[in-house]
Parts: structure tokens; C-alpha cells; sequence
């Protein structure tokens, strides 16, 4: 926590690991816990979401000073082997989340960290519709039904300022610089609807856009940060985040 009273958040996605690229962050985040007061890992943790894949991000990123809090990616899925990645990760000490959450005290504040992977669907004027095909139907209906459930869990944390983890953006400006036609496949306004629905919400942080943009903001004024590696371009990026003043009830 910093003198005046700011959590810092270090976070960075899409570090997608395997044998490979052991090793590569593990120096910066050596002394983690003089800069930071959690690490948030925004999913594709893994290349093909192997349990090998696995066990090299929980040796890379387990047993640091300070607690980690993940999400999985749509890479972390690839070999429909994500109970056994989750497990994985979770014996090595990393809390994996998915349309649940945890509460994290630092100092005097009550951090409550809600996460999902979430899914892509579009933004506003630009999205798909649970219209037509059963298949179209399943795909928007997907992200609709995560952001749903993300959404409830966010709301319900009992704490004084809330993140919210996700895989897929909750908004475009976060995905400048990827072809436009792709957005659908990058995130969806279903989660800046969940996030904007909840109170004191400090932050919001994705990867998933490589070639995204870092800044954001969702339509209710909640700071969004794209933290996939290519575009931070760092072993990760530490936000401070300050208690959010919500108005008292009339
Ligand atoms: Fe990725
Ligand atoms: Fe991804």
C-alpha cells in the first residue's frame, strides 16, 4: 500500500507459457512484494492449455511474496483440459477464479476481486444477436450468460473497492489497433453492463487484444487496462487503486 493509502495492482495476460518461455518474467517478479500488493494474471496463461503448460506458470508465478489471483484464457481451454490447468495452478499456491471471487485485505481495505474468462459478442452496434441458428444462438448467448453470472458475483462482494478480471475486453477502446472485423471475437458489452452495474468498482483489467491498445474507460467511468504482454510490453504493469467514494444513501 503507498503512504497515501493507494493499493497497487500489478497485472500482465497473455504471458502464455510453456517450456519455452520458463523463466522469462520470473526475475521482475522476484521482488514483487516491494512494489506491489497482489499480481493479477488476465488469462492465457498457457500456449495450448496443456497440464504441462500448466505446471511452468505455476512454477513461474507460484510462491511469490505477495497473492496471485488468475483467470484462464480461451488458450487455457484449447485441450479441454481447464479443471486439471485450475488445479494445477491452484496446488501452486495462484487462486483461479471463474464467475466467483475473493476478498483481499491490504492495510485497511478490503480488496474484493471478481473474475471470468468472459467471451466476445461485440459492442454496441457492432455485435451478435441470440437470433437465427442454434449455433449463433449458443455463441452470443454464451457471453451473455458469463457476464450474467460475473455480474451478480461482482455486485455481491462484500468489500470497500472491487476489481473486476477478465480474459475478453469489456469495451473497444482497449482493442485499438486490432482489425476492426475481429472485435466480436475480442470482447463484449455484456461485461462493461456487469461492471457498470456493481458500486466501487476501481478497476477493470483484460488481455486477449495482443495488438490492443492499454487505456480504457467503460460508458459508467470504471478505468479499464488491457495487460496482454505484447502490449504492456513488460513482465507487468502496477495501477495504484484509491478508494472509490460511492455517495451515501438519501
Ligand atoms: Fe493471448
Ligand atoms: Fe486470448
Amino acid at each position: 500500500m503507498t503512504s497515501d493509502g493507494s493499493v497497487r495492482v500489478a497485472a500482465v495476460g497473455d504471458v502464455h507459457l510453456d517450456a519455452d518461455v520458463l523463466g522469462r518474467y520470473r526475475p521482475a517478479l522476484e521482488h514483487l512484494g516491494d512494489k506491489a500488493d497482489m499480481l493479477l494474471l488476465a488469462g492465457d496463461l498457457t500456449r495450448h492449455g496443456t497440464a504441462d503448460e500448466a505446471r511452468c506458470v505455476a512454477q513461474e508465478f507460484g510462491g511469490l511474496a505477495v497473492p496471485v489471483i488468475a483467470i484462464l484464457g480461451n488458450h487455457d481451454y484449447h485441450c479441454d483440459q481447464e479443471a486439471e490447468v485450475t488445479k494445477v495452478l491452484e496446488d501452486g499456491g495462484i487462486t483461479v477464479l471463474e464467475c466467483s471471487s475473493t476478498v483481499l485485505r491490504v492495510g485497511d481495505m478490503r480488496v474484493g476481486i471478481a473474475g471470468t474468462k468472459g467471451f466476445g459478442g461485440g459492442f454496441a452496434g457492432a455485435c451478435a444477436s441470440e437470433f437465427g441458428e442454434p449455433e449463433m444462438k449458443t455463441f452470443t448467448r454464451h457471453g451473455r450468460e458469463l457476464a450474467e453470472r460475473f455480474g451478480v458475483v461482482l455486485a455481491e462482494l462484500d468489500c470497500d473497492v472491487r476489481i473486476a478480471l477478465t480474459h475478453y475486453s469489456p469495451v473497444p477502446e482497449t482493442l485499438l489497433g486490432e482489425p476492426l472485423e475481429i472485435y466480436p471475437f475480442l470482447g463484449s458489452y455484456h461485461l462493461a453492463q456487469a461492471i457498470d452495474a456493481a458500486t466501487a468498482v476501481g478497476l477493470a483489467v483484460h488481455g486477449h487484444a495482443h495488438a490492443g491498445s492499454e487505456r480504457g474507460t467503460t460508458p459508467g467511468g470504471v478505468p479499464v487496462r488491457n495487460v496482454a504482454h505484447p502490449v504492456i510490453k513488460q513482465a507487468y504493469n502496477v495501477y495504484q487503486l484509491a478508494p472509490v467514494l460511492t455517495p451515501a444513501p438519501a
